[in-house]
């Protein structure tokens, strides 16, 4: 029997009927542009967050989680409203609402994604409760409906205004490939990233600087995007090019341009990414990924002197390329580096975190995992 069963019995007195499982993410490169009908090449990593769900003949739905001893969250399953029940069951709760469940269940989630270090623990945990109840209820929904569904649960229920990433690559990913997605029609491309026979790695530095996406700063941006958008008279940002978009500058106020600026650039130095990757020209790609920093740093302003930092050091001594992810002002950074030089770069990165006085940093090694599964 698998584990969480277990643990589900002892907490409900009776056996799940569906277990499933979704990964959390790292994003190689297409940051804030997943509202922004842009390409995005995420890959989801190994860490898990698993749920355990059973219907029961009431009309509660009680949400329990072993990262919670102790603690289960009731509401009522017909009277589901956005942003009701306790902060961190609107994700599952969100999901079922989303979906149109009515009906009592009981559900034990055992979250293994990092929580607030930019690795999406919330879409891994809205994936899981999607591909579960999907098989449980026979929806027959395909991994595009799905992502749409879990976006909609973050958007209205959780209200966190989040595109599309996240929830598409949890859902979608195959194991040794990035995802390519445009954000546009979910439309997907499995790229190979298979990099550990070439000696590199993907090392994931956590700031351990928890952000709160839901409060205005992501919000804000993406708004100033969808100004930018109204004012050149254009459907999406995907449909100008850089050149066209300097050459109307003048139309648009500084903040604007620069937010956008970032946006019609990232979605180039996406495309340009994924043709060095299938050169094979990784140190042109690693490159690529340090442009994308500094443009979410100078002109998206999402960056944070830690996020700064880790990349930094990690180019300093002898990194690829190396960014912050996710939606910023905290969580993780990633550097692709030749595995012999991981050491020294991990201990430069916790000697500069001391002498600037930051939290102790954490280290992972990604590799491109499997995207969410039904595990009984
Ligand atoms: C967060 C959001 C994603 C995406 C990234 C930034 O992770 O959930 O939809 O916008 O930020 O790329």
């Amino acid at each position: 029997m698998h584990p969480l069963a277990i643990r589900f019995q002892e907490l409900f007195g009776e056996a799940p009927e569906i277990i499933a499982a979704a990964p959390g993410r790292v994003n190689l490169i297409g940051e804030h542009v997943d509202f922004l009908d842009g390409f995005v090449l995420p890959f989801a990593i190994s860490d898990l967050t698993t749920v355990a769900i059973a219907r029961t003949s009431s009309n509660q739905i009680r949400v329990a989680s072993l990262q919670k001893e102790g603690v289960i969250s009731k509401v009522e399953a017909n009277k589901l409203e956005p942003k009701s029940g306790e902060a961190w069951t609107r994700y599952p709760v969100g999901v079922l609402w989303s979906l149109g469940i009515k009906s009592g269940l009981d559900i034990l989630v055992d979250g293994q994604v990092p929580l607030g270090a930019g690795l999406s623990s919330s879409a891994a945990l809205e994936c899981a409760v999607a591909t579960a109840v999907n098989e449980l209820f026979n929806l027959n929904l395909s991994l595009p409906e799905l992502a749409r569904a879990t976006q909609r649960a973050e958007n209205i229920y959780v209200g966190m205004p989040c595109g599309i990433m996240d929830q598409s690559v949890s859902l979608m990913a195959t194991k040794g490939n990035a995802l390519l997605l445009d954000t546009r029609d979910l439309s997907t491309e499995q790229i190979p990233f298979d990099i550990a026979p070439l000696g590199l790695e993907l090392l994931v530095i956590d700031t351990q600087v928890h952000h709160a996406l839901v409060d205005g700063g992501y919000a804000e941006r993406r708004a100033s995007c969808e100004k930018a958008v109204a004012d050149l008279g254009i459907t999406s940002l995907r449909d100008i090019s850089v050149s066209e978009f300097v050459a109307r500058k003048a139309e648009l106020d500084e903040k604007t341009y620069l937010r956008a600026f970032h946006g019609v650039t990232e979605m180039q130095r996406v495309l340009d990414a994924v043709a060095l990757l299938k050169a094979g020209d990784f140190v042109g790609f690693g490159e690529v990924v340090t442009e994308a920093h500094q443009s979410l740093r100078d002109n998206y302003t999402v960056s944070c002197p830690e996020l700064d930092l880790a990349a930094d050091i990690a180019n300093k001594f002898g990194a690829l390329g190396a960014r912050m992810i996710g939606g910023g002002f905290g969580g993780s950074a990633i550097a692709l580096i030749k595995a012999k030089d991981g050491e020294l770069i991990k201990s430069e990165i916790k000697d500069g975190f001391m002498k600037a006085k930051f939290k102790n940093p954490r280290f992972f090694s990604a590799l491109p995992s499997a995207g969410a599964a039904i595990l009984n």
